[in-house]
């Protein structure tokens, strides 16, 4: 592996100060928030020369990154401890190194209220430790998702209580962060990034920032199209799987298969494409985004129905699972309050330790209000701690199958032996078509 430093300089004659910096590459940037979009994000910029500066509140996160540790899976450390000993890399809690900075790049989470209603908190704080700070020639980008009005609407009005006027003298862009946390394929880099600017100039030095370390960039007219931009993006997706987890539910009706009919569908070239059913929608984007939109329509008096609807039909498919589990271990003779239920996979994704919104969780709480005895297994989370639940990872053996009644595959991690896991299990409840490739003991496999 290797790291270029300041790589593939584009430097143009530009006699603007901060472009000039941003296209030398010695601007200072500071990336506020370091989970899973923060982190990946400085690194990148750190890799191709940057300095960076991150602002985390969580002090042992701060501390770690500073020690040269890692805390994600999509981050390699080896890379993190040379951009760290280098100096390009370094984390603090406090925000009074502000004014060192150049470029402030905004990651922290925009999570929803439990009325479904967008939840700014986060981004208003961060927001408001800004603006003692601010100082003239600073350009500051939003990467959270958010409704389309946020950063004009809710940042703006609170960075100008500094005293100081945008595209005057400091500047505010969104462009909103698209990264698919486990995906080999795509990563911050290789994915296009759209980019709005509340001005032209606003527009013109987040472009020339973001074109340093991402291969395409497209610039859009404001900064409420990127933020819609988004938005619609997770939506489509929300929708796409409520569409086939609707199929599903209509398939169990009728007895066809769904992951059959799902293929044969795929295979057409054109106008359609791939969208899988599954116990729930988890993570951070999902089943959150779009209500952030939902709920901003409603004040152009617009009711948003794709939304609402994908939203109620992902939010039933854990109780689908938890029927359907229940119908299976009828079928074996066990009761619900004598069963024993194995969840494999707490992850709401393959292949990522990141359980937020995660349905595996929730299809635990619903099988232990049925008297169930329901514990888990996922290869990536040993242990967690979520509100009511706190659990440990069982591990996987011969002699831990046996005691179990049900296995439900909840996440199809790619490092589970799914032929060994069948042969060994009594029953299996398999909601993501893991075990598509296994011809022996199919008998003991039901679908989705
Ligand atoms: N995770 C994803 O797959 C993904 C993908 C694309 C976009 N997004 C969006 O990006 C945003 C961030 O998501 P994430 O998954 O990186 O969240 P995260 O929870 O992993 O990270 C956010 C970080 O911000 C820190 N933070 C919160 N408030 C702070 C403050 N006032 N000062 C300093 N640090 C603060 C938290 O401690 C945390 O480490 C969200 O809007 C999310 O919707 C996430």
């Amino acid at each position: 592996m290797t790291i270029e430093f300041n790589a593939g300089i584009e430097f143009s004659n530009t006699t603007d100060p901060l472009k000039t910096k941003i296209l030398k590459r010695t601007a200072l940037v500071g990336v506020v928030g370091l989970g899973y979009v923060g982190l990946p994000f400085a690194i990148e910029k750190a890799k191709v020369g940057f300095r960076v500066i991150g602002i985390e509140q969580n002090l042992s996160r701060s501390e770690k990154i500073n020690r040269g540790e890692n805390y994600l899976l999509d981050v390699n450390e080896h890379e993190l401890q040379i951009l760290v000993k280098k100096g390009l890399l370094q984390a603090t809690t406090d925000f009074n190194q502000i004014p060192e900075m150049d470029v402030i790049v905004i990651c922290v989470p925009t999570p929803l209220t439990p009325n479904l209603t967008p939840d700014l908190q986060y981004i208003e704080a961060v927001t408001r430790s800004i603006v003692p700070y601010l100082r003239p020639e600073q350009l500051i980008s939003l990467e959270s998702t958010t409704y389309p009005g946020t950063t004009e609407e809710i940042m703006l009005p609170i960075l100008e209580t500094s005293g100081l006027r945008v595209e005057e003298d400091f500047y505010l862009a969104h462009s909103p962060e698209r990264v698919d946390p486990g995906n080999r394929r795509y990563t911050t880099k290789n994915t296009t990034k759209v980019v709005g600017g509340v001005g032209p100039r606003s527009l013109e030095l987040a472009v020339a920032f973001y074109s340093q370390t991402i291969e395409n960039v497209v610039p859009m007219s404001c900064a409420k199209a990127a933020e819609l931009t988004k938005v619609f993006e997770n939506t489509f997706r929300a929708v796409n799987i409520a569409l086939v987890n609707e199929i599903t539910l209509l398939c169990d009706r009728m007895g066809i298969n769904v992951w059959e009919v799902l293929d044969a569908a795929f295979t057409k070239p054109f106008g359609i494409m791939p969208f899988y059913p599954g116990p729930g929608v988890g993570g951070h984007c999902i089943p959150i985004d779009p209500h952030y939109l939902e709920w901003k329509a409603k004040e152009v008096n617009f009711n948003t129905h794709f939304i609402a609807l994908a939203g109620e039909i992902n939010r039933k498919m854990p109780e689908f699972v938890r029927d359907k589990a229940l119908r299976i271990l009828n079928r074996i003779g066990v009761p619900a309050s004598k069963a024993r239920v194995l969840i494999l996979g707490v992850a709401y994704k393959p292949d990522i330790e990141d359980l937020r919104g995660s349905p595996g969780l929730e299809i635990i709480r619903l099988l232990q209000k049925e008297g169930v005895n329901a514990s888990y297994h996922d290869p990536l989370i040993l242990s967690f701690s979520e509100n009511d639940l706190a659990m440990r990872s069982i591990p996987l053996s011969e002699n831990t199958l046996r005691e179990y009644d049900l296995v439900i595959i909840t996440t199809d991690h790619s490092n589970i032996d799914y032929n060994w896991l069948v042969k060994n299990s009594r029953q299996i409840f398999d909601t993501r078509n893991a075990t598509r490739e296994i011809k022996k003991y199919r008998e003991k496999i039901t679908l989705l």
